[in-house]
């Protein structure tokens, strides 16, 4: 018999939304088989097809069903033939209840990071609208009526400071940031990521009660809320809904709280009118300016030893159309091939005591040129095309 991919595919998603609904019901042992049998349908795929493109995705899922139906099978205990004791049941389900709280914990970041404005380079549009935004009402509430945008998405090329921002952000401010990555939600919170997304909002509204500071809830990868898939697979439909109530509570009754959720993403083509209704500022985030650039290489280049003669300037034109972290990586690979001609140099050898170990040599321009000819921007110029075309569209400052 020959299974189409397409029709194993199918299979494999019909078995996992009914798991999901199985599972978000509370039916374990109908979630557990239905699970197994999506896992059943993709390993299969992964036999039939083994250079499919989409193997590492099928994988991944794999996976995901499988942790799945681990913590099902822990949670609800094996039943042991001997009766049990009680006691050491009721332990083993509290330790349960314990760590799934600790799992919910580990995507939950409460700490400040350390990044600050003035290492996040260029981007100034993007600087100004979210300081605007955060920093404006926080100190003078009275002075927006009509409320003020809790929403901000930060859209853009990978590798442009998206991330980074949203920690400056939190960092310059004195409140909380509470930081989940919406992929690994997703992934890890199979079958409840609908519940924890309730879970989640609730406990930034209680910071924000509670102390009257700011809370960013900074919602990294939010794309994947609503899958990239138009199976309902991993209980992304009903997410999605549950995320867009939830913002919905944040603009509306809770008003006057200092929460705002800012989602980060590199595919805003795949967000929909009503997610994006919701996030009312839509910052694009884009490649460095000439400018930019040229202070990229002077940071990144600044702790390596180089010739007088390479000149941050002429890099930064050299290197149009690379991302902020393009050029950390070039600049890290420059270096790095210095160290590498140390260790195959004939005459290398381990450092004795009393002698200054050998250092390496001077960076010149031509191991910049040299680097980009094997290294091409990670965005291309089509990518960048797409990105302007949607912000015609759908930019909002
Ligand atoms: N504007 C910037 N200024 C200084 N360094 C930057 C900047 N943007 C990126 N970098 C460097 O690149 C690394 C990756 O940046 P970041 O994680 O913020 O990118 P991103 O836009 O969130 O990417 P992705 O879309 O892939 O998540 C940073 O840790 C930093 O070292
Ligand atoms: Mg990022």
């Amino acid at each position: 018999m020959s299974l189409a991919p397409q029709e194993l595919e199918n299979t494999a998603s019909k078995y996992a939304s009914e798991a999901i609904k199985y599972d978000s019901q509370g039916a374990r042992g109908m979630a557990i088989s239905h699970y197994q049998h999506a896992i059943d349908a993709l390993v299969k795929l992964l036999q039939l097809y083994p250079q499919s493109k989409l193997n590492q995705i099928y994988k991944e899922r794999c996976n995901s069903y499988h942790n799945r139906i681990n913590a099902l099978q822990q949670a609800h205990g094996v039943e042991p033939a001997v009766d049990p004791k009680a006691s050491s049941k009721d332990q083993k389900a509290s330790v349960q209840r314990q760590e799934a709280e600790n799992d919910f914990e580990d995507l939950v970041m409460k700490e400040k990071p350390d990044v600050t404005w003035a290492q996040v380079i260029g981007l100034e549009d993007a600087k100004s609208a979210l300081r605007e935004s955060i920093i404006y009402p926080a100190k003078r509430p009275d002075l927006f009526p009509l409320g003020w945008p809790k929403g901000m998405l930060l859209y853009g090329p990978p590798g442009t400071g998206k991330t980074m921002l949203a920690a400056a952000t939190a960092n310059e401010m004195d409140g909380y940031f509470i930081n989940v990555d919406a992929s690994s939600m997703m992934s890890k919170w199979l079958g409840e990521a609908e519940k924890n997304v309730s879970k989640l909002f609730t406990m930034a509204r209680q910071y924000a009660e509670k102390e009257g500071k700011p809370v960013i809830l900074f919602v990294d990868e939010v794309d994947s809320l609503l899958g990239s898939r138009t199976s309902e697979v991993g209980g992304e439909v009903r997410t999605k809904n549950q995320f867009l109530t939830e913002m919905d509570g944040v603009n509306g009754k809770g008003k006057d709280l200092m929460l705002y959720v800012i989602g980060a993403t590199n595919k805003p083509w795949s967000l929909d009118w009503p997610f994006l209704r919701r996030f009312q500022k839509r910052i694009y985030v884009s490649l460095p300016s000439q400018e930019a650039r040229q202070h990229l290489f002077e940071e990144y280049t600044a702790p390596l030893r180089k010739d007088f003669k390479v000149n941050p300037a002429d890099l930064a034109k050299l290197f149009d159309g690379y991302s902020a972290s393009d050029i950390k990586d070039v600049c890290q690979a420059a270096q790095i091939k210095t160290v590498h001609e140390i260790f195959n140099s004939p005459d290398y050898h381990e450092p004795i005591e009393g002698e200054t170990p050998v250092q390496p040599r001077e960076l010149t321009t031509s191991d910049f040129k040299n680097i980009m000819t094997r290294r091409k921007p990670s965005v291309s110029t089509e990518m960048i095309r797409a990105y302007h075309k949607w912000s015609e569209e759908f930019k909002a400052l």
